[in-house]
């Protein structure tokens, strides 16, 4: 019996680690990692705009360019601030202590980020930020309250404040955006900037998926290849049977 309340609470624990994981009303991003023009345009924002915080200590500048086809004078010209060798850990400058103070918080390794709270997550996280006069960066955010990070691409998607329906707490399900300095881009131009963001870090969180994707064509090409085989091989054999 006791084995059997067990087993039962092993096979519930999934559901208690995507409860708190938060809000169930994520906004749905489409992911493809075959898509090197999408993946070329994160990285761009990736290493702009977060890697001044963040580390992606997994991930080396070099090994980056290889997989997603960046020419290595791009590389050096456009993408290396951090760093001057392309062989370094995409790590940044700012001093962890430094962070702490400036942030109250150490910003995250964002390496594994993707997988440990999703892509979707990581997508509507990056559009929920609102302009609020009451904390120490004077943004908020929608679905993680309190952030300590500021809204980084303020400019791209223009400066928002937020109401919540019938004045509830700040949930990404009851909230309401209005502008109030509009941003470079349009709504779906900052939407589709995010989701190409977002497909990088799900690349940065698995590398080897690229890799099995090539894979996965030369085995879905041999498969095809060995059926025909097989198919005329089995029609030579049974010829005379019949
Ligand atoms: C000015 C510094 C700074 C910059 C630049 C910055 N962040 Fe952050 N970020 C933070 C801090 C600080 C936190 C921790 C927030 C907290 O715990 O309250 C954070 C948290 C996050 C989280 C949540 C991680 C988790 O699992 O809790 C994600 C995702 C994230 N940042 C993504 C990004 C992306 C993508 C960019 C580039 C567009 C970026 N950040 C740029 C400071 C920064």
């Amino acid at each position: 019996m006791k084995k059997c309340i067990v087993s039962v609470l092993m096979l519930l624990m999934p559901l208690a680690v995507s409860a708190s994981g938060g809000a169930g009303n994520l906004d749905k991003v489409y992911i493809d990692v075959s898509d090197q023009a999408s993946l070329q345009r994160g990285a761009r924002t990736f290493v702009n705009y977060c890697l001044s915080c963040h580390n992606a200590s997994f991930m080396r500048y070099e090994r980056m360019a290889t997989d997603l086809g960046i020419s290595e004078a791009l590389l050096r010209e456009e993408m290396m601030f951090a760093s001057d060798k392309p062989g370094d850990l995409m790590v940044t400058a700012m001093p962890a202590a430094g962070a702490k103070t400036w942030f109250g918080v150490v910003p995250p390794d964002l390496s594994l980020t993707a997988r440990s709270r999703g892509a979707d997550w990581i997508y509507t996280y990056l559009r929920s930020f609102y302009a609020d006069e009451s904390t120490t960066t004077g943004w908020n955010n929608a679905l993680f309250s309190n952030v300590a990070m500021p809204h980084v691409l303020y400019q791209w998607q223009g400066t928002r404040a937020a109401t919540f329906e019938g004045g509830g707490v700040a949930d990404v399900s009851s909230v309401r955006y209005q502008s109030v300095v509009p941003g470079t881009m349009t709504g779906r131009e900052y939407d589709a900037a995010i989701r190409d963001l977002t497909n990088f870090m799900v690349y940065l969180a698995e590398p080897a998926k690229l890799v099995r994707y090539e894979i996965g064509f030369w085995v879905m090409l041999f498969m095809g290849v060995f059926i025909v085989l097989a198919y005329l091989l089995k029609k030579e054999y049974w010829r005379d049977v019949h």
